[in-house]
């Protein structure tokens, strides 16, 4: 069975069609707070998603019962972490060990970030990970250089 933890709630919908054309039937959901949880299962119960799991979890200290999973996909989650105003660094390290405990050896981990770029996510992410791809994402154009505003990667758990 393919396992797939999801750290981002509001794009689970949008996922779910993909993840189903790749064999997937176990996806959890997870979040800290109790009302996105609650949000999120009122509107699995309304599409009628049954194969959805939605558990409360801080992903900096995960229950044990986290883990084994084939992808970790992540938009949003990461940042907000990072943003942290206490000890954010330590927390970006607590993190990347979460990761590392919830996925299997060789999973992915799919991150969308727009508070980092794809040279500081392969630093943040460089012990136990390896890029396995760049995700194109929009481009913009400003005083003669070029950017994305949204960094879009996939890792492999080495
Ligand atoms: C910026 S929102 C992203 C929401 C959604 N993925 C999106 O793209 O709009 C960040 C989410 O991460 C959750 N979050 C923050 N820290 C967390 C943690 N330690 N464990 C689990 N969820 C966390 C927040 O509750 C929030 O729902």
């Amino acid at each position: 069975m393919l396992q797939c933890l999801i750290l981002e709630l509001e794009m689970v919908f949008s996922w779910l069609n993909l993840l189903a054309k790749f064999g997937f039937s176990d996806v959890t959901g997870i979040d800290y707070s109790p009302s996105a949880i609650q949000l999120s299962g009122s509107i699995i119960e309304k599409e009628g998603l049954s194969n959805i799991k939605l558990k409360v979890e801080d992903f900096l200290n995960p229950s044990t019962k986290l883990s084994g999973f084939h992808i970790c996909i992540d938009k949003g989650t990461f940042d907000a972490i990072s943003l942290n105003p206490d000890n954010a660094i330590e927390k970006r390290k607590q993190y990347v060990e979460s990761l590392s405990r919830v996925l299997k050896v060789k999973g992915f981990f799919l991150i969308t970030s727009c508070n980092w770029t794809k040279e500081e996510l392969l630093d943040e992410f460089s012990e136990g990970f390896e890029l396995f791809e760049e995700l194109p994402t929009p481009k913009f154009s400003f005083g003669g250089r070029s950017g994305n505003s949204v960094a879009a990667l996939v890792f492999q758990k080495t």
